[in-house]
């Protein structure tokens, strides 16, 4: 029998081979999300068709130095993911493996862009289902518009004053902008004193 979930038709669970139910499938999306972009939010959307349970896992890894606090970006994948019931956001450390076996998981979603991720996501993939008995990895491709959409370029777009609100949702524009008006304030008082100084020595 099948049931319509989404655009998607879904078959009920079939047993496979090995005997596991593939409808019962919870799936983990991980990432850092600093921030999350409209790249990430169609992954989310499209890969929530799939599976009866989506998590969004958040690394808390602070060696990574993020611009946005964990708490921040789990608040706005919330946001974003809102209308979505059957996805969840949670957060992790350690290795992804046990994460996914924590939560009851079985598989990890990732979603691919442009060529070069495949090389780094593939090996991943491989060392996931290799680690501690393992989890194996199903990619999304990135839609064409977003292909090109890292939470890397967002960062430093917006860390040299330009234009993001293409390429996130507006509540992480919200979050960004609050960010950046104390910023520039500081900014613009530390370097004032200086402006003026050198100003004087030319003259
Ligand atoms: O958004 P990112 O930073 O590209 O996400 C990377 C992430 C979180 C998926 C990856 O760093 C990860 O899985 N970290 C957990 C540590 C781990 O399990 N490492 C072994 C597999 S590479």
């Amino acid at each position: 029998m099948k049931r319509r979930r989404g655009g998607a038709i879904v078959a009920d669970a079939q047993p496979s081979a090995d005997g596991r139910q593939a409808a019962a499938t919870i799936a983990v999306y991980p990432g850092s999300f600093d921030p999350v972009t409209n790249g990430h939010v169609d992954i989310i959307r499209r890969a929530a068709l799939y599976y009866p349970r989506l998590i969004v896992a958040v690394l808390t890894n602070p060696s990574k130095s993020p611009l946005l606090p964990l708490r921040e970006r789990m608040l706005l994948l919330q946001e974003v993911c809102g209308n979505l019931s059957h996805v969840e956001v949670d957060c992790f450390d350690g290795l992804l493996v046990d994460f996914v076996r924590r939560r009851g998981a079985t598989l990890i979603v990732k979603g691919l862009r442009i060529v070069s991720d495949f090389e780094h996501e593939f090996s991943m993939a491989l060392l996931n289902r290799k680690l501690r008995g393992g989890a194996d990895t199903m990619f999304l491709p990135a839609s064409l518009e977003y292909a090109y959409v890292s939470s890397s370029f967002v960062r430093e777009v917006f860390s040299l004053g330009g234009d993001i609100s293409e390429f996130v949702p507006a509540a992480v524009l919200r979050a960004m902008t609050r960010m950046r008006v104390p910023h520039a304030v500081e900014q613009r008082r530390s370097a004032g004193p200086k402006r003026l100084a050198l100003g004087r020595k030319k003259a």
